[in-house]
């Protein structure tokens, strides 16, 4: 566009219409101020797509010259600030070939042959999606790590597992966290599957029905990395379903979504952890925040925050699969609101995993090397949460199965024993003797190694399970597949 058109433009498109839109229509219609986060994105496209048409005789070299120059002034511009955006044209995309036109004149209205804004958003947010995917993933790999150092200090703190949040048995504080990890592993190998079906190229459906031009659509895709394991262009093979289809942000923020779950269900658990009546573990003091009125308040926000962000990458998910549930092919105006619900869905899932990363794991001293001020664990206050809890109660029974009972009928025997420790408030393992064989005469002495809370741990030493030994061999293979 010539400068004299942009001046048209800000009054109508094009010599069609009869009057201008108004501020309020383009203030609504616009998205500009949300979208231009996607300028990189749309410089990318437009130079593969450039040098495809120079490659192809579509445009000439010179042209070809004058929209790199022009590109790198405006590249510098946006990024010390110098270049205006412009409400009045609408979206980045406009806004940047504008700019391009203006710095280099008929060059810059070449680029958009063969092309429509349809195929070029939609490779935009596919390009900035990606490159968010990999920030993520980073982000997925360091939370995990974080976890297994804290998992790995703490193999032998038992925890009192719960079932229904009553006592359940006894389980190492490490193994719990671990379960976490194997959460973000799966968070972190969807992510790469979303990946792949992001990495593909829209560009060359032009408006929805593909183009006259001889574009070369695999050459594009290759110089924008949009290529799968083997190398070979990732191109969106039908036009119609090429400008249309927002499936991948859906996908993503749906991976998104399930991440920021398995963030509220560990932010739950801080929280019950943190209250007095648990008093298990605290966070250092700044992901807490004290109370206007309560002066020995220290709460547990950042925690509670994530829980309610959760809520918030939900409802954009829901509200990103409502806004395609009623669009005819191909594209529509509907899909500029897929923008912001998958910015601040990337902006909230980054964020979060960051703050968790250094709220768990804390954060490394410079001067030592060292990760200081993660969370600090009260190993006495869980193993006396689960010797109240008659954590070993199984453990009895399966004692009693060794000797030769049904286990049906231990399970009956147990259940006379933790009514009678109930009864004189002790724990199972703190019955005499004699009152124990009162329940059955086959109990000898080695039966107290069964009770401990220790001897429960050990013995649960299958695959998975929260034996020591089998938590260790669970770190190296995490350690292994995370390169830490
Ligand atoms: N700003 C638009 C969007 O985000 C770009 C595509 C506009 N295409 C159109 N035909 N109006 O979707």
């Amino acid at each position: 566009m010539s400068q004299n058109q942009l001046d048209k433009k800000s009054q109508a498109w094009s010599a069609l219409f009869s009057e201008p839109m108004s501020d309020l229509v383009k203030r609504y219609t616009s998205s500009v101020f949300f979208d231009k986060r996607l300028w990189q994105a749309d410089i990318s496209g437009s130079l593969a797509h450039a040098e495809m048409l120079a490659a192809q005789g579509i445009i000439s070299d010179a042209d070809l010259a004058a929209i790199l120059n022009g590109m790198a002034t405006l590249r510098k511009e946006i990024e010390t600030g110098t270049f205006e955006w412009k409400l009045d044209l609408e979206d980045v995309h406009l806004n940047i070939e504008a700019r391009l036109t203006q710095l280099v004149g008929d060059a810059g209205k070449r680029l958009h042959t063969g092309r429509s804004r349809n195929d070029q958003v939609a490779t935009d947010v596919r390009l900035w999606l990606r490159g968010e995917i990999d920030l993520i993933e980073a982000l997925l790999v360091d939370l995990q790590k974080a976890l297994v150092d804290v998992a790995e200090k703490h193999v032998n703190v038992i925890l009192p597992g719960f079932t229904h949040l009553q006592v359940a048995q006894p389980v190492s504080f490490g193994h719990h966290l671990l379960a976490y990890v194997e959460m973000f592993s799966r968070d972190s190998e969807r992510m790469a599957e979303v990946r792949s079906r992001v990495n593909r190229l829209p560009l060359g459906a032009a408006a929805l029905a593909g183009t006259s031009y001889p574009l070369d659509r695999q050459r594009v895709a290759r110089t924008l990395g949009m290529v799968d394991a083997a190398g070979a262009p990732q191109v969106c093979q039908n036009s119609l379903d090429a400008v249309s289809d927002r499936d991948f942000a859906i996908e993503f923020t749906a991976a998104a979504s399930l991440c920021m779950v398995h963030i509220s269900r560990l932010s739950e658990e801080l929280v019950l952890w943190m209250s007095q009546n648990f008093g298990f573990v605290k966070i250092a003091d700044r992901f807490t925040t004290g109370s206007s009125i309560m002066p020995q308040k220290k709460n547990p926000d950042v925690p509670e925050l994530a829980r309610g962000k959760t809520g918030r990458v939900v409802g954009h998910l829901m509200g990103l699969i409502t806004l395609m549930k009623g669009q005819p092919l191909a594209y529509n105006k509907d899909n500029q609101e897929d923008k912001e619900p998958l910015f601040d869905t990337v902006d909230t899932l980054k964020d979060t995993l960051r703050i968790f990363s250094e709220m768990i794991g804390g954060q490394r001293n410079p001067a030592t090397g060292q990760k200081e001020g993660g969370i600090s664990v009260n190993a006495q206050a869980m193993e006396q949460a689960a010797l109240r809890g008659y954590a070993t109660a199984t453990d009895l029974a399966d004692y009693l199965v060794k000797k030769g009972l049904p286990f049906r009928d231990a399970h009956e025997t147990v259940a006379h024993a933790v009514k009678a420790a109930i009864a004189h408030q002790v724990d199972l393992s703190e019955l005499p003797l004699a009152v124990l064989q009162g329940f059955n005469a086959s109990i000898g002495s080695d039966v107290f190694d069964a009770l401990s809370l220790r001897g429960s741990l050990n013995a649960r030493n299958t695959l998975g399970g929260t034996a020591p030994q089998q938590v260790l061999q669970q770190i190296a293979r995490h350690r292994a597949r995370l390169g830490a």
